[in-house]
């Protein structure tokens, strides 16, 4: 049986509760296509039954699979190159330099999914700043998703996702290549940690962050969550860090915790600080 508007609606809240992401009805046919491999692993007949099934029988792992499958977790390594230009040439370097006295940096791929957007900082540091060789340096990558977590814990890339933004002198230096696979070399492996999170919901104790990059996962969230989320990432970001988010995003919810700054080709956002 074909669901009704009140299934997808449910769908819709059960990923709205999860996650906090919005899903427009328009958008409805997606649940269509994602939830199949979870439907006949909960042994549903079609998506209509296993509706009732969620209904029914409220065991929490179905919900969180629910809203973990319709996450979108596209990403790449380096991806907006003005982004990776403005970290390389102005913001790393300004942190190393503020930071050269403690020696240690921590910084926040805040929704990381799989794992590139953490990599490819631990890859600028190396190779453009490799005095951090020797520092304590920590990049944590969190993502609501346990599967993206899984994935960037094992460092493991397909070539199509290689080929995806990471220049081949690179490539060489930092992974080594197994059959069909590239693997996440030791030292970078090193520096980088994953763990499932929420963004949404009351965050765990965290370091204070000189540099917490959040992109392209805002668009999902509503206008308060957003501005909830702001808050959180002002509480743990050092007084002189940054803040990045995507390409098109703004934070307009955030103007009197975040103030924009600009460079040449690109903005950030520096946190304004309480008195
Ligand atoms: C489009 S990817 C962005 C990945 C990376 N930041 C980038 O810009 O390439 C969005 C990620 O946000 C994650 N996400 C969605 N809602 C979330 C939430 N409430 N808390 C944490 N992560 C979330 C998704 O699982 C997905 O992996």
């Amino acid at each position: 049986m074909a669901c009704t508007d009140s299934d997808y609606a449910y769908l819709r809240e059960v990923v709205l509760k999860q996650s906090a992401n919005l899903i427009d009805p328009s958008r409805n046919s997606l649940f269509d296509a994602k939830l199949t491999p979870i439907v006949h692993n909960a042994g549903a007949s079609d998506l209509q039954d296993f509706v009732r099934l969620l209904q029914t029988d409220r065991r929490p792992h179905l919900h969180r699979a629910v809203a973990e499958a319709m996450t979108i977790n596209e990403t790449s390594f380096f991806r907006d190159v003005k982004t990776f230009n403005l970290l390389r040439e102005v913001i790393l370097p300004d942190l190393v330099e503020r930071r050269k006295s403690r020696r240690r940096l921590r910084i926040w791929s805040a929704a990381s999914s799989t794992g590139q957007e953490a990599y490819s900082i631990a890859m600028l540091l190396f190779e453009h700043l490799p005095e951090t060789a020797y520092w304590d340096v920590k990049i944590v990558g969190t993502d609501i998703s346990q599967r993206v977590v899984e994935y960037a814990q094992r460092g493991r890339y397909r070539r199509l996702e290689v080929n995806r933004g990471l220049p081949a002198r690179m490539l060489l230096k930092y992974m080594t290549r197994d059959e069909e696979e590239w693997e996440i070399s030791p030292r970078l492996r090193a520096v980088c940690e994953f763990q499932q999170m929420n963004l949404c919901a009351p965050l765990p104790p965290l370091p204070v962050f000189d540099l917490v990059l959040l992109r392209n996962v805002l668009l999902y969230f509503s206008q308060d969550d957003r501005g909830q989320v702001f808050k959180a990432m002002h509480r743990v970001s050092a007084p002189d860090g940054y803040l990045l988010l995507g390409n098109a995003e703004q934070a307009e919810e955030s103007t009197n915790l975040f103030q924009a700054e600009f460079t040449a080709e690109s903005f950030f956002y520096r946190p304004i600080s309480r008195v």
